[in-house]
């Protein structure tokens, strides 16, 4: 079989606690970086841009997240609780935040498709390259605390937070919908 075909029928996302050690080198994420942005782009706006949490960077992060999540969560005393937060990025070997960037000039409909398409071409990228991947949104993507402090601007949000890793064991297959669900063949 064509091995891209073959490829593209198999992929499948791999749950965080599945996505281990070895993450991707420098070269390999600028690689995959470089992927995730060749991409559909109605008017060369590139509505998108990326974040990477690497290494100590991902704690880094996640005491802003804890930091949101206390903010949204004003009666949180748990401290444990708290900090459960706080390794969320550590959890898997990379994360990239996708995000979307609404640019003056073209549907803000078609920016924020491009910006799915990223996140998309980037889990692609990552299987190309061997590498296994999960795309969370989880509260952190709607947080407004979280958003701030991130430095999102008013025309921003996250797509997407694409957890990277190897994996530590094959995924089941996922059921998918049968095509007489979800094809039409227009007649006139
Ligand atoms: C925009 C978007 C956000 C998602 N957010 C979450 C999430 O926060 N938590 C989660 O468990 N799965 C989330 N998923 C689902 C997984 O990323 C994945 O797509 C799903 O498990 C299907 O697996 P597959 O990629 O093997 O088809 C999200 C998917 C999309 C498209």
């Amino acid at each position: 079989m064509n091995t891209v075909i073959d490829f593209l029928k198999t992929r499948r996302s791999v749950k965080i606690p599945n996505l281990v050690e070895p993450g991707p080198s420098h070269n390999q994420i600028e690689e995959m970086l470089k992927i995730a942005s060749r991409i559909p782009d109605h008017g060369k706006l590139a509505p998108w841009r990326f974040i990477v949490f690497e290494g100590d960077s991902r704690k880094a992060a996640g005491e802003l997240l804890k930091k949101a999540y206390a903010a949204e969560h004003p009666d949180e005393k748990d401290e444990e609780r708290l900090n459960f937060e706080v390794r969320k990025f550590t959890l898997a070997p990379l994360v990239i935040a996708v995000v979307s960037s609404i640019k003056d000039g073209k549907p803000e409909w078609e920016q924020i498709l491009s910006a799915g398409v990223a996140c998309y071409n980037l889990e692609l990228a990552a299987a190309a390259m061997g590498f296994s991947s999960d795309w969370l949104t989880e509260w952190y993507s709607y947080s407004d605390a979280f958003h701030d402090l991130m430095g999102l601007a008013p025309n921003e949000r996250f797509a997407g937070f694409i957890n990277i890793g190897t994996a530590a064991k094959k995924p089941a297959e996922r059921e998918r919908p049968s095509l007489d669900q979800i094809v039409t063949y227009w007649k006139s």
